[in-house]
């Protein structure tokens, strides 16, 4: 939303892709049956962790650029990108002739420490931490105020070439020279060699050294030199059979788990995590790794004092794979779960009997009460600005809130507001206003707020839509709710939190403190997609899953988790897994998100 579309003129495909050394001896056998008797030379180059970007520069001036979107068409991103400090907005004349059109490919990404400072400040500012520097780089590119992404240490690496004119260049090595004398950012560590085994030679021995560089990769693209070659080779559906991306397996490390601590999330969750003894991955020492749940350590017999492989893939945390079974003591203690609240010692709840979650109930306990303050006052929920981690901390610690309700009521604790570190006059009332105009949020953005669990932006809308205030929904049992059109898990998972005494306590707390949800306008009885149940998967080309989920319910569609022989269609993106097979068994039509926008009519 809020950008331009932008075709592209030459389609951005993908890539095949490669993880083993013999990968990349099939793929240059593959090339040899094309065309026979040639001697491959080939350009490898890091493959920089970021997002795929076109800028187009017409008579040497930067005139549009593009997200790769679902490589036909992207949204138009020029403001933003000219912000970007090593985008050249003009070509440099030179010893290479500035080109009537040339449009450059490549990637923008984030240096390690640039990310990591980035994540210091929104620590210090206490706003929510940014998990990985990928996402990040996207997000930041679909900003609507160039402002912001100027602020952000964004960088751009050339790496090819969608239409050009004017612009001769035979070789991939010269297109690399060419634009570096125009005054494009291009990779350094881009090199030429001859046969498979110089590429080989390139990824075995970039494998260490991509750990010491300013920016993450994952691997290497390998792309056939000789230009005039590329169109004899062709395309296979998705990607051109000239280039290859061999992507290293994520790294890992081995350490002593030396103990376990519980954290409890917002909707009460207590999760394990290991703490290590510390180690270095990745470029950065880790001293903590995600154990997911108790009934996975139980599964993988993970124990207090094991050797433990940990594993990181782009995120900031990374996780406990698998305990080292072979070099046990004797010593190793077994992880059981709590039955009491690590933070406020109640007693730990499933919520249903075989749920491997355990939550602690409480509406007082200190981590839940935090967790889900700053998710009521995120975004995506009640949109209260400036009230996040730092303040909610402070706003507890000095027990000017003890349940989310009290945040209502911050009003009437003005002078004690005042009186926290850092908050002034202006501040104070910026906060509070914020907080009045919450109350009358749309009754979907509360339900979200809620931290019901399995209760997401998709679900409140279509919940939102059938009902007019919380009271109404809590009185809804699971029946009711299904009648109304929603699916069964859905409506159990509501009906079962409104049953219980603490939220519904947690309601009308809410509710005397002033919350007072607005409501839409109701839905259409009848859309484009009623009666249909959708199942959505994968990374979709255009849209985020939430947004493609609210598409489908906003024109009358069910969404469901997961596919059945009730499923009417999985909507299914890149790297769909296992719903895909199930669907492929099931014989569920399986469409892509271009089909999907076909039947809503919005193509
Ligand atoms: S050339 C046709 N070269 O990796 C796609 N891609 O996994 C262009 N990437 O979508 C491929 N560094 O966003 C190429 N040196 C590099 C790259 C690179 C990163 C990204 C690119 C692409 C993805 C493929």
């Amino acid at each position: 939303a809020g950008f331009a579309n932008v075709t592209h003129r030459v389609p951005m495909m993908s890539i095949e892709k490669v993880t083993t050394i013999e990968g990349l001896a099939d793929w240059e056998k593959g090339l040899a049956r094309i065309l026979p008797g040639t001697s491959f030379s080939y350009v490898c180059e890091p493959k920089v962790d970021g997002v795929a970007c076109s800028l187009r520069y017409e008579r040497g001036v930067l005139v549009l650029a593009a997200t790769r979107g679902d490589g036909v068409r992207g949204d138009d991103i020029t403001a933003n990108a000219r912000t970007v400090r090593n985008v050249p907005l003009k070509l440099r004349e030179g010893k290479v002739p500035v080109p009537e059109v040339l449009e450059v490919r490549g990637e923008v990404y984030f240096e390690r420490a640039d990310f990591e400072k980035l994540n210091q400040e929104r620590e210090a500012a206490g706003e929510d931490l940014f998990q990985n520097a990928r996402n990040t780089a996207a997000g930041t590119l679909k900003q609507l105020d160039p402002a912001l992404v100027a602020t952000r240490k964004l960088k751009f690496v050339s790496y090819g070439a969608g239409e050009t004119k004017g612009f001769l260049v035979e070789t991939v090595a010269a297109f690399v020279s060419s634009c570096r004398e125009l005054g494009l950012p291009t990779n350094p560590l881009s090199t030429r060699v001859a046969g498979i085994e110089g590429v080989v030679e390139y990824v075995k021995d970039f494998e260490e050294r991509r750990k010491t560089l300013a920016y993450e990769t994952d691997g290497v693209v390998v792309k056939v030199d000789d230009r005039s070659l590329h169109a004899e080779l062709g395309t296979t559906a998705k990607a051109p059979r000239w280039m290859a991306a061999f992507k290293y397996e994520a790294e890992k490390a081995v350490s002593r788990l030396l103990s376990v601590s519980y954290q409890v999330g917002r909707t009460g969750a207590v999760t394990p995590v290991a703490n290590l003894e510390p180690v270095r991955l990745a470029g950065t020492t880790v001293k903590r790794a995600s154990l997911h749940n108790f009934e996975e350590v139980a599964r993988k017999d993970i124990r207090e004092g094991d050797w433990v492989l940990v594993e990181k893939a782009g995120e900031i945390i990374p996780y406990v794979l698998e305990s080292l079974k072979e070099k046990r003591t004797g010593k190793e203690k077994k992880i059981a779960a709590p039955e009491r609240c690590p933070e406020c010692d109640s007693p730990l709840e499933r919520r249903k009997e075989g749920e491997v979650i355990i939550r602690c109930p409480s509406y007082e306990c200190p981590e839940k009460v935090k967790g889900l303050a700053i998710a009521l006052a995120s975004r995506r929920a009640m949109d209260i600005e400036g009230l996040g981690p730092k303040l909610v901390d402070q706003l507890y610690e000095e027990e000017l809130i003890e349940t989310i309700a009290d945040i209502f009521t911050l009003d009437k604790k003005r002078d004690r507001l005042l009186g926290l570190e850092r908050m002034g006059e202006k501040s104070a009332d910026s906060l509070l206003s914020q907080i009045e105009a919450a109350k009358t949020r749309p009754l979907d953005r509360v339900l979200v707020a809620l931290g019901i669990p399995h209760v997401g932006e998709t679900i409140a809308a279509a919940v939102a839509q059938r009902y007019s205030s919380l009271e109404e929904i809590g009185k809804a049992s699971a029946e009711d709710l299904q009648a109304k059109g929603l699916g069964q898990v859905v409506s159990e998972n509501i009906a079962l939190w409104f049953s219980d005494k603490r939220n519904k306590e947690l309601v009308a707390r809410l509710r005397a403190a002033g919350l007072k949800p607005s409501v839409k306008p109701a839905a259409p009885s009848s859309g484009k997609l009623t009666g249909k149940t959708f199942v959505v998967t994968g990374t979709l080309p255009k849209r985020s899953r939430e947004d493609v989920k609210d598409l489908i319910v906003g024109a009358g569609g069910k969404v469901t988790d997961s596919v059945s022989k009730n499923t009417s269609y999985l909507v299914a993106g890149e790297k769909a897994g296992s719903k895909l097979e199930r669907a492929q068994a099931l014989n569920v039509p399986v469409i892509s998100e271009g089909e999907l926008e076909k039947m809503l009519g919005i193509e």
